[in-house]
């Protein structure tokens, strides 16, 4: 299913303070403290020409986030991230100084993280990469999951000390039992969705998510003229878009949020004009992509500067994983976890009306991300019938 954006604020300019989280002095700030992590290496853009040319476009284009910092997607860089910031100003507050980054590992900025808590719900990477973050720093971290998390997902969240609290229900129902339990007991929640008065600190992971588009901008050949991008609540999708406005302004690519037919809370509101909260059905197989109502500093962005709304269905994602898996020609293999290959699934998957309403053509240059590898190895073995390392042998 396809929509083009047609709220009243379409093409409206950003609002200020989000053009400041997601600008380009913003993105090399994140660049300097990713200096500091461990593991720290920028991710691969893979050029896919054989797909593009069976498909009929110029150019297809992946930043493949399955090795990032250590932990497998994106979202290491968001999490993480916040709660290194968050650590930051506490001890510039406490020491009474502006503290940076190359300070973190010092007794006084230790001391000081060692007293804090962070809290997050999580489908599975986003309390991977707080929990990393914390251990980092020397804070300690308390991880929210709800009942369809597997076990895999829990256990790489726990590899990092984290406390796990189990919340019966969805993802939305863990993030409200992660507020309340934060709240009560002084943890300082680092969320990746923001409600009305809770903005800045998932603003602060949405900024972490920049560092990878000035990598992927480094290296493209061309600029792409779309992007299709898979969302949960949609702080990444809302993260591309907005740097990419920043970046490329009136000659911006045209950018597509793509979601599982099964969790599209982005495209219900986009339908109704205005952010809504949808009814769970049955679960998604793009578990990481399960969400049921938008972040509110997501949507903000999205409705002004998406130019359409499209879902994809479990096969056609499940599909795409194989296919990235088992490239022809010259492509190289990817490794695409299930909500990974979401957003290149929009491009593969959409109906030839969509082209037409999205201006594809042969002269087309589509850039995507893979955010995720194979998180959860078995599930990663029983849809694409191979383990990662053979797909990449
Ligand atoms: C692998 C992966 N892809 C995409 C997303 C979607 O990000 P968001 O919830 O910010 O839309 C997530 C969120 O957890 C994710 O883990």
């Amino acid at each position: 299913m396809l929509l083009l954006n047609a709220h009243p604020d379409h093409n409206r300019p950003l609002d200020p303070a989000d053009a400041d989280m997601l600008g380009l002095e913003a993105a090399r700030n994140v660049e300097r403290f990713l200096a500091y992590r461990p593991n720290h290496s920028p991710t691969p853009l893979l050029a896919l020409p054989h797909l593009a040319s069976q498909v009929g476009v110029a150019a297809i284009h992946v930043k493949d986030e399955s090795q990032r910092l250590g932990l497998g997607s994106f979202k290491a860089l968001g999490g993480s991230y916040a709660v290194i910031r968050l650590v930051l100003e506490e001890a510039s507050r406490e020491l009474g100084r502006t503290v940076d980054v190359n300070e973190l590992q010092t007794p006084a900025v230790r001391e000081i993280a060692e007293r804090i808590t962070v809290g997050c719900a999580t489908d599975g990477n986003h309390g991977k990469s707080v929990a990393a973050g914390a251990t980092l720093v020397g804070a300690k971290a308390a991880i929210f999951v709800h009942s369809g998390v597997t076990d895999e997902r829990v256990a790489a969240i726990a590899q990092f000390g984290a406390n796990i609290i189990r919340v019966e229900g969805t993802y939305d129902d863990s993030v409200a039992e992660a507020e309340r339990i934060c709240h009560e007991n002084g943890w300082i929640v680092v969320s990746d969705t923001s409600w009305p008065g809770y903005e800045r600190i998932p603003g602060l992971v949405m900024q972490g998510y920049t560092a990878m588009l000035q990598e992927a901008l480094r290296e493209l050949p061309a600029p792409p003229t779309h992007v299709f991008m898979q969302a949960g609540v949609g702080g990444l999708a809302a993260a591309v878009a907005g740097h990419f406005d920043i970046v490329f302004g009136t000659v911006r690519p045209k950018f597509i949020v793509v979601e599982p037919d099964r969790a599209a809370c982005l495209y219900q509101s986009a339908t109704a004009g205005q952010p809504v909260r949808i009814e769970p059905g049955a679960p998604t197989i793009m578990a990481m992509l399960e969400c049921y109502e938008p972040s509110l500093v997501a949507w903000r962005i999205l409705s002004r500067k998406a130019d359409a709304f499209m879902t994809v269905s479990e096969e056609n994602a499940a599909d795409t994983m194989r296919q990235l898996a088992n490239p022809g020609g010259r492509d190289p293999a990817i490794v695409a976890g299930e909500s990974g290959a979401a957003g290149l699934t929009g491009l593969l998957h959409a109906l030839s009306s969509a082209w037409v309403k999205l201006g594809l053509d042969s002269s087309s240059r589509i850039f995507v991300i893979n955010t995720e590898g194979a998180t959860d190895q078995a599930r990663y073995e029983a849809i694409v019938g191979r383990s990662p390392s053979d797909v990449l042998a």
